[in-house]
């Protein structure tokens, strides 16, 4: 077996453990927004997850910092950018946090499956002070992979045709172009490359929301997707790219100013130089203590979401850790008679 360099002398030790507390505020995120499920509006389901992530996340004993918050994308509610989260107690941990409370808001108020709830978290050192890069566009343009294409070394080109890129991708999983899984948002903005998959024969699969999981789709021991690319959100960018590490695949992103309004914002502001710059998986989520949570509000491939049956819930999350490349599933059973949350919203504990 390759075994990898891993320090003898892990020092940060937070990282290994930190993982089940942030289980409890996706578990807490999942519920809460599983009783909006169909309802019909986003804002509300997006509110309640929020609502109850927060109230978690806020028990924790940490020193907890949101760098990345969701939110700005199309002003819903939201954890923000440089709010402060956790007890915040002198001497406790650090943790820079990206946090999606649904990625799939939309899917969630259909009662479509796919909604998940989702964090990346980085325990911070001396050493390391912002590891989780935001970018500053609404979208980002992205190639995501498994291991197996990554370990084989090929060069991957984002300008590259796509038939290249398919070509390269298939020799390394062993298939035929026509047996790849190419996965993409059902947007018009990707209609050339649709047209161009076609005409390759791939294979395709189109969601209509939830890139985070798609994107690491490709990186899943079990997947039955080989590649995702396409225009999506940059915050959910960095949270797959975390969870991609955590794996072992790649992504490659850049961002896509999505009008002529936000590409001359851009060209005048820090990031004028990087509008170019292709971004890797390390260059958005640096460093080995990454953490990626993900728990289920609907059925998707990645996890089962909630369900009710007689007087119990059901949860299904995930977390991974970076250095050791764990992946644990926890299925955690509530007993709703005496099952509380603590929403942030008014510091209580609630029935669900
Ligand atoms: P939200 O649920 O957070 O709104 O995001 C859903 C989503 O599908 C993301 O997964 C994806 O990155 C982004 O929206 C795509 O944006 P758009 O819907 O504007 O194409």
């Amino acid at each position: 077996m390759n075994q990898q360099n891993i320090p003898a002398n892990i020092p940060h030790t937070v990282a290994r453990t930190i993982g089940f507390d942030l289980v409890r505020a996706v578990e807490a995120a999942s519920l809460h927004a599983y009783r909006w499920l169909g309802c019909g509006d986003k804002l509300a389901a997006d509110e309640a997850a929020t609502d109850a992530m927060r109230g978690m996340l806020n028990l924790i004993d940490m020193q907890g910092l949101c760098v990345i918050g969701e939110g700005i994308k199309d002003e819903a509610p939201g954890i923000f950018r440089n709010e402060k989260l956790g007890l915040g107690m002198p001497g406790a941990p650090r943790v820079n946090f990206a946090i999606d409370p649904i990625d799939g808001t939309r899917l969630t108020a259909k009662g479509l499956p796919g909604a998940i709830s989702v964090l990346a978290a980085t325990v911070v050192s001396a050493e390391s002070e912002r590891v989780l890069i935001e970018l500053p566009s609404f979208y980002s343009y992205k190639l995501a992979y498994g291991p197996r294409v990554r370990e084989a070394g090929v060069a991957l080109d984002l300008d590259a045709p796509l038939e290249e890129t398919l070509g390269k991708i298939a020799e390394c999983l062993d298939k035929r172009v026509e047996d790849l899984v190419v996965a993409l948002l059902d947007r018009d903005r990707h209609e050339e490359e649709i047209a161009t998959l076609r005409k390759l024969g791939a294979r395709i699969r189109l969601i209509g929301d939830g890139d985070v999981a798609m994107a690491i789709a490709p990186s899943m021991l079990n997947s039955t997707v080989d590649l995702y690319l396409g225009v999506g959100g940059s915050p959910e960018a960095v949270i797959a790219a975390a969870a991609i590490k955590c794996l072992g695949g790649e992504m490659l992103v850049r961002m896509w100013p999505r009008d002529d309004a936000e590409l001359v914002e851009l060209k005048e502001s820090a990031w004028s130089e990087n509008l170019d710059q292709v971004y890797t998986c390390d260059d958005l989520a640096a460093g080995e203590d990454i953490i990626f949570v993900a728990g289920g509000i609907s059925d998707s491939p990645m996890l089962d979401g909630v369900a009710v049956r007689g007087q119990h819930a059901f949860t299904h999350s995930l977390v991974m850790q970076a250095t050791f490349r764990t992946v644990r599933y926890v299925q955690a059973i509530h007993d709703l008679s005496r099952k509380t949350i603590r929403l942030a919203s008014d510091e209580k504990e609630h029935h669900l």
